[in-house]
């Protein structure tokens, strides 16, 4: 009997299926996005993306299953493998996304090489450039510093083909120990029959290489492009199949690109890898506080920030510009922060520290490329708003790191310990954190607490000489203003 032809309507951003045609994706709001696809009546199963324990097709008491490490592997890159949670898994699908051009062929490609070294042959499948162009870029990330013992590794393949299933017969013959994909969007599957790129095509291949990952336990990075909006297209449908979902962001003019992780299986979603892009590909980078902050933030409307991110303080520099508006219109520009959160700070601030910004149009910019959507840098922002208007600045090197509440107050902020001794690190004169943090500070013993009115002001002990930093606990919004600019 012939398959009978069913059709679907799927919109092309977010992989939403409608049963008829419509203008925009009710689910993700594009205009024009939602096509036609004609799918076979046969249901195919969805890919299977769990291990094999032996167990399946019956239920056990949870408390019985053993459990055993995952197996990894180390990528050589070892901001790589702290944002996978300590090395690639083995048999598990990353996803790695990113606008054009920011550097995954590269970061993959290093990889791809490191891996080979130490572990055997790899698979390096390119949908999109020729053997020779994988080659030059090979040439110049992996030959680099004039280290003589980084070379190509001879365990290292590169197969321009975009047919999955031409790919997967040549994986089950070369039996590669990593097998790397890019990108997802050129790859077609002669199961679907729509264009390669297309959602119902993404999904096939997908499925295709689930089975592959996970049947011979060989890990699949996928590259896949996103939208200009940063959305990922397409590939969106099948994040939840696969176990990591990284993200490869930065900006073009700017050697700073920072890897995150959305969704992992097998560790924490809070971690992040620095890189530099340099002519000789991705450097680490482990002193990230150090290499995003270039001055020494004294200027107006400059002020030093901190979060903390994964297992690591992140300071960076803030700066806002206040000037007067044209009539009738004021600007707001939030540049690496939070536009709508930029708005609720001017907002307290308008309330709770008598300043009117009405008239005047704000300028919010992250220094350096850093977007951490951290509610942390609320106080830095506010402080840089408050310093640029005034006109005024601090008289020593101080960091905030706070939230800020809609009544003005401070709100705590996690590991705030942990920023008190990088800024000690960095050698800043004092740090303005959220009251509560600063008397746990106090609590833990390691620092002697003095009271003056609302603001509380730490100075660790034995450093009664002024050599030790001070960390000065703020209530609100305006003790902190008060004590930036002591
Ligand atoms: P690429 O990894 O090809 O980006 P993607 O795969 O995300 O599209 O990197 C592209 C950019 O990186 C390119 O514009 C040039 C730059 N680049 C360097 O600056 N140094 C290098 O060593 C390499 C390989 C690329
Ligand atoms: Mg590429």
């Amino acid at each position: 009997m012939a398959k009978k032809q069913k059709t679907v309507y799927m919109c092309s951003e977010c992989g939403n299926e409608y049963l008829s045609w419509q203008g925009q994706c009710s689910y993700c709001g594009s205009w024009n996005t939602i096509v036609e696809h004609r799918i076979s009546g046969l249901k195919e199963p969805a890919a299977d993306t769990r291990r094999r324990t032996g167990t399946e097709g019956r239920p056990v008491k949870l408390g019985s299953v053993g459990t055993s490490e995952y197996e990894r592997m180390s990528s050589g890159i070892g901001e790589l493998d702290r944002v996978l949670g300590g090395g690639i898994v083995l048999g598990s699908l990353v996803l790695i996304s990113g606008e054009p051009g920011i550097g995954k062929s590269t970061v993959i490609a290093q990889a791809a090489n490191n891996v080979a070294q130490r572990y055997g042959t790899v698979m390096y499948v390119s949908g999109e450039e020729s053997e020779e162009q994988v080659k030059l870029r090979a040439d110049r990330v992996c030959t680099s510093g004039g280290d003589p013992s980084s070379s190509i590794s001879e365990s290292l393949y590169i197969y321009p083909e975009t047919s999955i299933e031409n790919i997967l017969a040549t994986c089950e013959e070369m039996k590669p120990c990593f097998l790397i994909i890019d990108s997802i969007q050129t790859m077609y599957s002669s199961e679907a029959d729509s264009v390669a790129g297309s959602v119902t095509q993404i999904r096939a291949c997908s499925n295709l290489l689930i089975r592959f990952a996970k049947t011979n336990n060989v890990p699949v990075f996928i590259v896949a492009h996103v939208t200009k909006s940063g959305e990922l297209a397409g590939p969106k449908t099948i994040e939840h199949m696969v176990d990591c979902v990284l993200s490869f962001t930065g900006e073009r003019d700017r050697d700073l690109r920072i890897l995150r992780s959305y969704k992992n299986r097998f560790g924490t979603t809070d971690e992040i890898g620095a890189f530099r892009m340099t002519s000789g590909g991705l450097i680490e980078v482990a002193d990230l506080s150090g290499s995003l902050i270039e001055s020494d933030a004294k200027e107006e409307g400059s002020v030093i920030s901190a979060v903390y991110e994964g297992s690591r303080p992140v300071f960076f520099e803030i700066q806002a510009l206040v000037t007067p508006a044209n009539v009738g219109f004021a600007r707001r520009t939030a540049v690496g922060i939070n536009y709508n959160r930029i708005n609720m700070i001017l907002a307290v601030l308008e309330k709770k520290a008598g300043i009117n910004l009405l008239n005047h149009d704000v300028y919010v910019n992250v220094v350096g490329g850093m977007n951490t959507g951290s509610t942390a840098t609320d106080l830095a922002a506010a402080l840089a708003i408050y310093s640029s208007y005034s006109g005024k600045t601090p008289s020593r090197r101080i960091v905030a790191a706070g939230e800020v509440g809609l009544t003005g107050c401070l709100r705590s902020i996690p590991n705030a310990d942990r920023i008190v001794q990088e800024a000690v690190r960095l050698g800043y004169e004092a740090v303005i954190l959220p009251e509560r943090n600063a008397r746990h500070a106090a609590e833990a013993g390691k620092v002697r607490l003095s009271d003056n009115g609302r603001t509380v002001t730490v100075t660790p002990a034995g450093a009664e000489d002024g050599s030790g930093i001070r960390i000065i606990g703020a209530a609100n919004l305006s003790d902190a203003i008060r004590a930036y600019l002591q």
